[in-house]
């Protein structure tokens, strides 16, 4: 099988190296790939989605898997589609799911799916009336793609109403901002809900906790992720068997009804709150830093389930009896500008740990940091103790001038062990 790979980041690095250790798999391009990725498999430089889908059918392409939400909002499965070529992602109207918090809202409110109380409008005088209703903290989201940058917890009626009037104005987000959803805060803990679909069924992967927050202890501003682990001893049997009836069956089927069925990783952001699980926000692909511990964890040929998924006869697959946790690094002003190239030095990879590479480049033999994320060092143990031990281990192995990262990662399901 030949397949290709449409990101740059750590999770298409993560997904290729998994999928390169199938039986049948021969090949493996990138789209663009990052610094690393050279290393499992070919970099090839195309953006149009014509000229990808072009590619793909000279090469002989029987999978291509996209990794990042934006060629999927911007409709690169519906060109594969157009021209018979097996892709594995949501379509354009499926992807909104992801691309417009305002659909995403009333999507769950006709399914009767449980989410934070809200209103969608870009009218301000019933934006300030809804703020009034609430209690404090209020949240205020901007419909479009941000990035994971456009979410606002305001602490106060006036702060909520100043992030409103600023998104509405363009000013804060563009375009994205010109229609908002206001919320009532959900006080629990956020767990990260993950199932291939295939437009009709779907197999659901272990739970994962991604640490958004850049320092210890949940400090700091928002980034990407800074870690992950999974499966997360916070979801018991009954918790995830209730995500499943209320939440992702309902999504699976609500899509379809709607005529835009769901074939891709649905990625369900979910609050617990006293055990109960509501939906923050949807995703159309897999998360980043999630991925990385995921892919670990997943029994059998992996290129042969998103394949049977791309075809719409997903089977039942596999899960490792495995624990994985991922430790971001990152460079020096991530989240918050650009760093300088920095020279990358590896010591040792200990056994049962890897490196899944994101914000890399090659400086001729040599791999650098240039910026952001620049790799994930993960561990993968029979005890959730163990794999993060082993992920801090590789953490002491890998060296670049600047380097930053969490020493806390999967607190919160060692607190109690
Ligand atoms: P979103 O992009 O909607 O997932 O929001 C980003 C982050 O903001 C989430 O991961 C939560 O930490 C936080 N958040 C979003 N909506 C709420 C809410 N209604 N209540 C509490 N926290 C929220
Ligand atoms: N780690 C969260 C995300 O990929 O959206």
């Amino acid at each position: 099988m030949k397949i290709l790979i449409v990101g740059s980041g750590g999770r298409e690095f993560a997904i290729a190296r998994r999928i390169s250790q199938d039986s049948g798999v021969e090949r493996i391009y990138f789209a663009p790939g990052n610094g690393a990725t050279g290393q499992i498999g070919e970099n090839i430089d195309i953006k149009d989605f014509d000229e990808l889908a072009n590619f793909a059918k000279k090469n002989s392409i029987d999978l291509t898997i996209v990794g990042p939400e934006a060629p999927l909002t911007d409709g690169i499965v519906d060109v594969f589609k157009s021209k018979n070529l097996r892709i594995f992602g949501p379509d354009k109207n499926a992807a909104k799911l992801e691309g417009s918090k305002v659909f995403m809202k009333d999507f769950l409110h006709r399914n009767k799916i449980k989410t934070a109380k809200y209103l969608n409008s870009s009218d301000f005088n019933e934006i300030s009336k809804f703020i009034e209703t609430l209690e404090t903290p209020i949240v205020v989201k901007a419909d479009g793609l941000c990035a994971g940058k456009g979410v606002i917890i305001a602490k106060t009626k006036d702060e909520a109403k100043k992030a409103a009037i600023e998104m509405l104005s363009g000013k804060s987000f563009g375009e994205a901002g010109k229609k908002v959803v206001i919320e009532e805060f959900l006080d629990g803990f956020e767990l990260s809900f993950f199932a291939i679909c295939d437009g009709k069924n779907f197999v659901s992967l272990p739970v994962a906790q991604d640490h958004k927050k850049l320092n210890d202890g949940d400090e700091g501003p928002n980034t990407g992720g800074m870690g992950a682990y999974a499966p997360s001893p916070l979801a018991n049997k009954d918790l995830i068997k209730k995500i499943e009836n209320e939440i992702v069956r309902p999504t699976v089927n609500g899509m379809a009804n709607e005529g835009n069925s769901f074939c891709g990783v649905l990625f369900v952001g979910l609050m617990i709150v006293k055990n109960e699980p509501y939906v923050l926000e949807y995703n159309v692909r897999f998360g980043d830093p999630e991925c990385e511990v995921l892919m670990p964890l997943i029994d059998g040929n992996l290129a042969e389930i998103l394949k049977n998924a791309s075809d719409g006869k997903l089977e039942k697959f596999k899960l490792k009896d495995e624990f994985a946790v991922g430790v971001v690094m990152a460079s020096k002003n991530y989240p918050y500008s650009k760093s300088e190239p920095e020279g990358i030095k590896v010591d040792k990879i200990p056994a049962n740990t890897h490196i899944c590479y994101a914000g890399v480049s090659k400086n001729g033999e040599n791999l650098q940091a240039s910026g952001g994320r620049v790799l994930v060092n993960v561990g993968v143990a029979k005890t959730i103790k163990e794999a993060r031990d082993l992920a801090y281990k590789l953490c002491d192995n890998v060296h670049f001038k600047g380097a930053k990262f969490r020493k806390d990662i999967a607190y919160q399901a060692l607190k109690n062990a």
